[in-house]
């Protein structure tokens, strides 16, 4: 069995570049699909996520070339609309091809996306949204077929902000017949995002602070297009984190924006943060206790939060975290507590005594987030820390391990005994 052995406590110091958004990224190249014509994204993170897409594209018959940082897609029409494949239940984000698919050829078969599992992630906000642009929609044995005769445009209020509802339904509606209003949006920056790449595309869209109106629109055949991806909001912020705990780094290729609530958080529980252009400078110092509850761009993200709990762990006090939107998001807090910390949990609700230090231990990883909190613990905690179950990490952080060990950190993976682990 392969686990991450992470060797912590030492200071980290250096510089981390922050690759592109994996939220958009995942977005971003299934709406490829939509045009005939070659589509060159820069900024592409080495994510598990983007092999998964690309896995979906050798299926589909979509030809791509990718380098570093860069895919260039070669898009064209597809014959083949049904999704049954295992790639589609790896990962939550498989169901941008159900709205591109709709969109363009009125018709998808998939399989049920998947995803990290805390908690119910249910998509009803998108399958409400596909009926009322007119198609019909039958769910069976975690098969979805979704079908239409003609996509209309039409107002969708969504019940609440949904991003994958907001971008799904856009995809959607870039070639219903009229006009799409999307309302009771969070204009996040990957749906920004999401909105700046349609528009190069040729797609008529226009926003407001919690509106889209989508025009359905035929674009030139042909494209030829260039476009970066916007930088990680959530691994600038995860770095920002171990900043704070353990370290003295500076966080390079960000949009500060983006990141203005966390750094006035780390501010207030004592943190050094300095700005300077589009990079971010953070220096450890002692963390005092605070609450805090995640919400809504432009709040404090809940893909945050778990990371959170590890910096408050090792606050001064007590803090208490609420996340009202992915309730059960805490899995890493009993692996937390594994190592000496002190986390008592209910549904939305964390609580946190600060301690001293950790142990290290053999731990499990869960979702993508929990897998890096426990990873940031184990950096700021003396000995060796074995993470088994570590791999959904690789869906969101591009090359994490040439960014950790080029700052300081030893973090390997090693194959383990299964006696030896957890
Ligand atoms: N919701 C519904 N019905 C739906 C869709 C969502 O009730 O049809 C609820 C959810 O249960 C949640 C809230 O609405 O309580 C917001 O969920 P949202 O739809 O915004 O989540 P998502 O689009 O599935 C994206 C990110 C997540 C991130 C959330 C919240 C992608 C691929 N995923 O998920 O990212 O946590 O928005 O910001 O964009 C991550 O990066 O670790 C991650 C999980």
């Amino acid at each position: 069995m392969e686990v991450l052995k992470v060797t912590g406590n030492r200071k980290l110091i250096g510089r981390v570049k922050v690759d592109g958004a994996k939220n958009s990224v995942v977005a971003i190249l299934p709406a490829c699909l939509l045009v005939d014509g070659e589509i060159h994204l820069t900024n592409v993170p080495n994510i598990k996520d983007v092999e998964y897409i690309l896995e979906i594209f050798d299926y589909l018959d979509i030809s791509y070339t990718r380098r570093e940082n860069e895919i260039i897609v070669y898009s064209k029409y597809i014959n083949n609309t049904e999704l049954l494949i295992d790639v589609i239940s790896k990962f939550r984000a498989s169901y941008y091809f159900m709205g591109v698919l709709i969109g363009r050829y009125n018709n998808v078969t998939s399989l049920y996306p998947g995803g990290c599992n805390f908690g119910e992630r249910p998509i009803d906000l998108h399958l409400n949204g596909f009926e009322k642009l007119g198609c019909n929609i039958d769910i069976n044995n975690n098969i979805i077929k979704i079908k239409t005769n003609d996509l209309n445009g039409s107002v969708i209020t969504l019940e609440k902000p949904s991003v994958g509802a907001t971008i799904n339904l856009m995809l959607a509606a870039t070639k219903a017949k009229g006009g799409t209003l999307i309302d009771n949006v969070v204009m996040d920056p990957e749906i920004e995002d999401v909105v700046r790449f349609l528009s190069e595309l040729g797609f008529k869209i226009h926003t407001r602070k919690n509106s889209i109106y989508v025009f359905g629109f035929e674009p030139e055949p042909d494209l030829k297009v260039v476009y970066e991806i916007i930088p990680d909001r959530i691994e600038a912020s995860s770095y920002m984190i171990l900043g704070a705990l353990n370290g003295s780094l500076t966080i390079e290729n960000v949009v500060v924006e983006h990141l203005d609530e966390l750094i006035k958080l780390l501010r207030n529980i004592g943190a050094k943060v300095v700005v300077k252009g589009n990079s971010v400078y953070v220096q450890r110092s002692k963390i005092k206790s605070t609450d805090v509850v995640v919400k809504e761009y432009p709040g404090i993200p809940t893909d945050i939060q778990q990371m959170l709990v590890t910096l408050l762990s090792f606050s001064d006090g007590v803090s208490f975290i609420r996340d009202n939107i992915y309730k059960e998001r805490h899995k890493q807090c009993n692996e937390l507590n594994k190592m000496g910390a002190e986390i008592v949990y209910s549904s939305g609700l964390i609580s946190i005594l600060g301690v001293n230090e950790l142990e290290a231990t053999n731990i499990v990883g869960s979702d993508l987030r929990g897998t890096m909190a426990l990873v940031i613990a184990a950096l700021n905690t003396r000995g060796t820390t074995i993470i088994s179950n570590y791999e959904t990490v690789n869906r969101g952080y591009s090359n994490l391990l040439s960014k950790l060990n080029n700052i300081g950190a030893t973090v390997n993976i090693e194959e383990y005994k299964l006696q030896e682990a957890v």
